[in-house]
C-alpha cells in the first residue's frame, strides 16, 4: 500500500512540502480546485509550479476542475506520476486519457460519493487508477463516508474479473482508526491526519502498519 500526502488546507505549503520530502511518503497529492467544479479555489499553476523546489517526491495531481484538459499541459511539466479528473467535466474523458498518456503520465478517474461506482467501468481498460472519493470534494478534514468501502470492493472485483492492473486509490477522511479497513487499497491519500500531526514520519509509518 502506498501513501500519497495531501497538503490541502495547510498554512505554509513550502514548509509542509519540505517536511514531507524527508519522509518515506510515496507521493504528494496535489488538490487543484477551480472555484467552479467545487466552491473552493486553490493557488494558480504559477504558484504550484514551484512545488518541485521543495520536494523531489512524485506528484499525484487531483484536478477538481470543470476544464482539466488545458491544465494537463501545465502539470505535465512537473514531476507528475498521476493526474486524476472527475467524470462530470466539460472536456471529453477520452481526450484527457489520450493527453496524459501522450506525456507518459498515468491517468485516474475520481468517483464522487454520490456517483455510482459502475460509472467508471467503461473506462477501466483505458485508465491506470480509480480514485474513490470518501468525502465530498472540496475540503480537507471531513469525515470518511463509509459507503466508500463497498465501492472499493466492487471496483476491485471488477478489475480482477477483467484481469486488469488498474490501481485503486481512496481520498478523504482517512484516519489512524479507519485505515485498517483500507488494506486492499493501492494508494491511500491522507491530508489532515499527516499534516496536523507533530511527526509526519511517525504518522505515515502508523498509516502503513
Ligand atoms: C478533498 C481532497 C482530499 C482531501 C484529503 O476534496 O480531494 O485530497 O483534502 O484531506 P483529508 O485527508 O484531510 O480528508
Ligand atoms: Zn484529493
Amino acid at each position: 500500500m502506498k501513501i500519497s500526502a495531501s497538503f490541502l488546507g495547510v498554512s505554509n505549503i513550502a514548509q509542509t512540502l519540505r517536511k514531507l520530502n524527508v519522509t518515506d511518503v510515496d507521493y504528494i497529492h496535489v488538490d487543484v480546485m477551480d472555484g467552479k467544479y467545487v466552491q473552493n479555489k486553490t493557488l494558480p499553476f504559477s504558484e504550484y509550479s514551484t512545488i518541485p523546489n521543495y520536494t523531489r517526491k512524485r506528484l499525484d495531481v487531483h484536478l477538481m476542475v470543470k476544464s482539466p484538459l488545458k491544465m494537463v499541459d501545465d502539470y505535465a511539466t512537473l514531476n507528475v506520476a498521476f493526474i486524476s479528473v472527475h467524470l462530470d467535466i466539460k472536456d471529453k474523458i477520452d481526450d484527457i486519457i489520450e493527453r496524459c498518456h501522450l506525456y507518459g503520465i498515468k491517468v485516474g478517474i475520481a468517483i464522487n460519493p454520490k456517483d455510482d461506482i459502475s460509472s467508471v467501468y467503461p473506462y477501466l481498460e483505458k485508465i491506470d487508477l480509480v480514485l474513490i472519493m470518501s468525502v465530498e470534494p472540496g475540503l480537507p478534514g471531513q469525515e470518511f463516508i463509509k459507503t466508500s468501502l463497498s465501492k472499493i470492493n466492487m471496483v476491485k472485483e471488477e478489475i480482477k474479473k477483467r484481469g486488469l492492473k488498474t490501481l485503486v486509490s481512496v481520498d478523504g477522511g482517512v484516519t489512524l482508526d479507519n485505515v485498517k479497513y483500507l488494506r486492499d487499497v493501492d494508494i491511500i491519500v491522507s491530508g489532515s491526519t499527516i499534516t496536523k500531526s507533530p511527526d509526519f514520519q511517525e504518522t505515515i509509518t502508523k498509516l502503513r502498519s
